[in-house]
């Protein structure tokens, strides 16, 4: 008898193996027509997965022992901005068939079939009562972040699956707003600073990517690098972070470790992209190496990556408020950032930075 895990695992290997073959290999057709299979033997009415609160449901009961394959199905869905999946009575291989290779193609925008109804998360978006169309709350990303630190500090380990998911959420809005300066936070008060810059510079970052082309999973990876950038800040002293007045040598030696210890911190959480703790080392480096960490093998190269979040970190840096001077005109902080093309910055990532913020500029 077929259970709800043995069609989790026969799903999901489907999807990972999806990408050895062609569409139309005798293995490809094999593994869809048992995860057909393993569909029907369970489907009553309907057959319906469901991802809450990062538990898997099948069938209304929460499904806790597919090892593996439960945690990968769940990435899976994140990655995919989706929620849930019913399969209907009905269902045939042709349907299936795509289905997977939606499923497991990167970049690729669920669809649903007439048997195979795939929902999008929109929690960040919500409906608008008197006209039906979708408005976006902009504060929310910068709240979104706030509760996952939060999460994290309560219970001492990060929350990694709150984190994809605020990326995920952030990369659907953004598809429906091409003012990216209106997705970014203001700093209300000191204390959000922590958050807000986290959620700033990751849309930062995945605008620029976004707008040099890069997509599906680099893109998300870049997103969480980003928030995470200053999480070896968590082991800087309070004192020096919040201090109101200049720092001194000393204190400025204690925060330029924080790229050091974020990368160490995130180098230790197994399932986060690699990306974050290269990011979290490397985005004080500068372009040309002259930054922080101070490192011995000058031939290194910062990873675009890093380079992609040291520009929206620099520039959102001084377009925040801090308790020692007050934010900068857009424009005023373009002029600064260009003197430091070829040196803290890539030429080229820069110039694509500036000429779509000023493209935002003159179009708003
Ligand atoms: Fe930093
Ligand atoms: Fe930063």
């Amino acid at each position: 008898m077929t259970s709800a895990k043995d069609f989790v695992s026969t799903f999901m290997i489907a999807i990972s193996n999806c990408s050895l073959y062609s569409k139309e290999h005798e293995a490809f057709d094999d593994l869809a027509k048992k995860t057909l299979a393993s569909i029907k033997a369970l489907l009553k009415e309907k057959l319906e997965i469901m991802v809450l609160d990062n538990e898997l449901i099948v069938n209304n009961a929460p499904l806790r022992d597919a090892g593996l394959h439960r945690i990968n199905i769940l990435k899976r869905f994140k990655r995919k901005g989706i929620s849930r999946i019913d399969f209907l009575e009905g269902i045939a291989l042709p349907e299936i068939k795509q289905f997977i290779i939606d499923m497991a193609a990167p970049g690729r925008d669920m669809r649903s079939y007439p048997h195979i109804k795939a929902g999008g998360v929109d929690v960040m978006t919500q409906e608008d009562t008197d006209g039906g169309s979708i408005q976006y709350r902009p504060a929310d990303f910068s709240e979104n972040v706030q509760s996952v630190f939060r999460s994290t500090s309560a219970s001492g380990s990060l929350d990694v699956a709150g984190v994809e998911h605020v990326v995920v959420n952030m990369i659907a809005a953004m598809k429906k707003e091409t003012n990216i300066l209106k997705y970014l936070s203001p700093v209300r008060s000191f204390s959000e600073y922590t958050y807000t810059h986290a959620a700033n510079v990751a849309v930062l970052s995945v605008f620029q990517a976004e707008s040099l082309g890069i997509n599906s999973d680099m893109l998300y990876d870049i997103g969480i690098a980003a928030i995470l950038h200053d999480a070896g800040k968590l082991y800087i002293s309070k004192k020096i972070l919040e201090k109101k007045e200049r720092l001194d040598e000393e204190e400025f030696n204690e925060i330029k470790k924080h790229p050091s210890f974020g990368a160490l911190y995130l180098a230790k959480i197994e399932d986060i992209t690699r990306l974050a703790p290269v990011v979290a080392f490397e985005h004080h480096l500068k372009y040309d190496l002259s930054g922080y960490p101070v490192l011995s093998d000058k031939n290194r190269k910062q990873h675009i990556c890093s380079q992609i979040v040291a520009i929206a970190d620099f520039f959102d840096a001084l377009r925040s408020r801090r308790p020692y001077r007050e934010s900068m005109e857009i424009k005023d902080i373009l002029v600064i950032m260009r003197q430091g093309a070829g040196t803290d910055f890539n030429p080229l990532l820069l110039d694509n930075f500036i000429s779509s913020i000023e493209r935002t500029l003159s179009n708003s």
